[in-house]
């Protein structure tokens, strides 16, 4: 490619030309020049102090070791070392304390709430508002105690699990094997009058005969459940697995049998006192029984 001066006007060519269309021949400006020199500069710099190369198994580490997974780490222990005074007085104090504590209180329940998003959500919902056979956990109707105390020791040691022998346990037995169909009829209609209308209301008054010699020495003479054997109040038209005759009725002929995990190997006990806070303010929890 020849370089020749254009004759009409001032400027060097390249010499290309499309249709009369010419190249001019214009340096860049100095500047954008320098700066374009300088990125590369800087390039070949930051190669060197951070990781960049990739190799075999690893990018080359870079002079200045940086690496984001150590920062995280790092960032990590930095937060774990700014909270182990806090999680330390957590793990420790009577747990009728905590909610006295403002502080401390304002930590358990940040905490145990995202505890609770990581590890309960799942079966209570991000909301704790329970599903079919998963208690709600925001009212007031606890089947094993809604004491900050019996909160812990439920999340502590589980429920009906077999990885823990302090887990809370009971079993309600299948009555399809020990009661007639007709019975099994008859004490569903009378649960139902407990809260509400029975379906059939001339049974009601047989299946109160049949509540009393099979259903209360759990559910007590009233209907209002013990909570030492987890067995739910049946009066309060709160249900766990559901109060319409079908599903009563599937209730009583197969029985539930609620599991839940313990937590004491899988959580740090300042983050069960945590979640236990949580839970406990969520509205149900009750004042600590004298
Ligand atoms: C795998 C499902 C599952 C997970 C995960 C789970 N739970 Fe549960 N939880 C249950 C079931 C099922 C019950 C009811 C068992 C029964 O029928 O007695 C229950 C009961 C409870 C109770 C007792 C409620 C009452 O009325 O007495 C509390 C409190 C509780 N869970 C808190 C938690 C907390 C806090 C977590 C997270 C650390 C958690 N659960 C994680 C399944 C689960
Ligand atoms: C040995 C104790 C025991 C006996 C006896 C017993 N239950 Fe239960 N019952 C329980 C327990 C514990 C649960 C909770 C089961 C679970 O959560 O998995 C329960 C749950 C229930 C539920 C579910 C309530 C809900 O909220 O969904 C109904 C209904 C019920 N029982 C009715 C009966 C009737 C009717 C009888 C008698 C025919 C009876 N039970 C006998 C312990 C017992």
């Amino acid at each position: 490619m020849s370089k020749k001066q254009d004759d009409d006007l001032d400027y060097e060519t390249t010499g290309h030309e499309w249709d009369g269309i010419k190249e001019y021949n214009k340096p860049l400006p100095r500047w954008w020049l320098w700066t374009f020199y300088a990125t590369i500069v800087w390039g070949v710099l930051y190669t060197i102090a951070y990781p960049a190369w990739p190799g075999i198994k690893e990018a080359t580490p870079g002079i200045l070791g940086f690496s984001t997974r150590a920062q995280v780490a790092e960032d990590i222990a930095r937060f774990e070392d700014a909270n182990s005074g806090i999680n330390a007085q957590l793990a420790s104090v009577e747990l009728t304390e905590i909610a006295q504590d403002a502080d401390l209180n304002q930590y358990a329940q940040n905490a145990g709430a995202a505890v609770f998003r990581t590890w309960c959500a799942q079966c209570h919902g991000s909301g704790a508002a329970g599903a079919k056979g998963y208690p709600n956990l925001l009212d007031d109707d606890w089947l094993w105690g809604g004491d900050i105390e019996a909160i812990h020791a439920t999340i502590s040691h589980g429920i009906r699990n077999e990885e823990d022998p302090d887990a809370r346990y009971s079993e309600m037995p299948a009555f399809g094997e020990m009661l007639a169909e007709e019975e099994i009829s008859q004490v569903v209609n009378y649960v139902m009058s407990l809260s509400g209308e029975a379906q059939d209301a001339s049974l009601v008054a047989a299946g109160e005969t049949v509540f009393l010699d099979n259903c209360a020495a759990c559910h007590m003479d009233d209907g209002t459940g013990d909570r030492w054997q987890g067995a739910p109040n049946l009066t309060d038209a709160i249900w766990l697995y559901g109060g319409d005759y079908e599903t009563l009725k599937e209730t009583v002929t197969y029985s539930r049998f609620g599991v839940m995990p313990p937590w004491t190997d899988r959580l740090t006990e300042a983050e069960i006192r945590a979640v236990a806070s949580y839970v406990h303010g969520l509205g149900g929890g009750e004042a600590p029984v004298e």
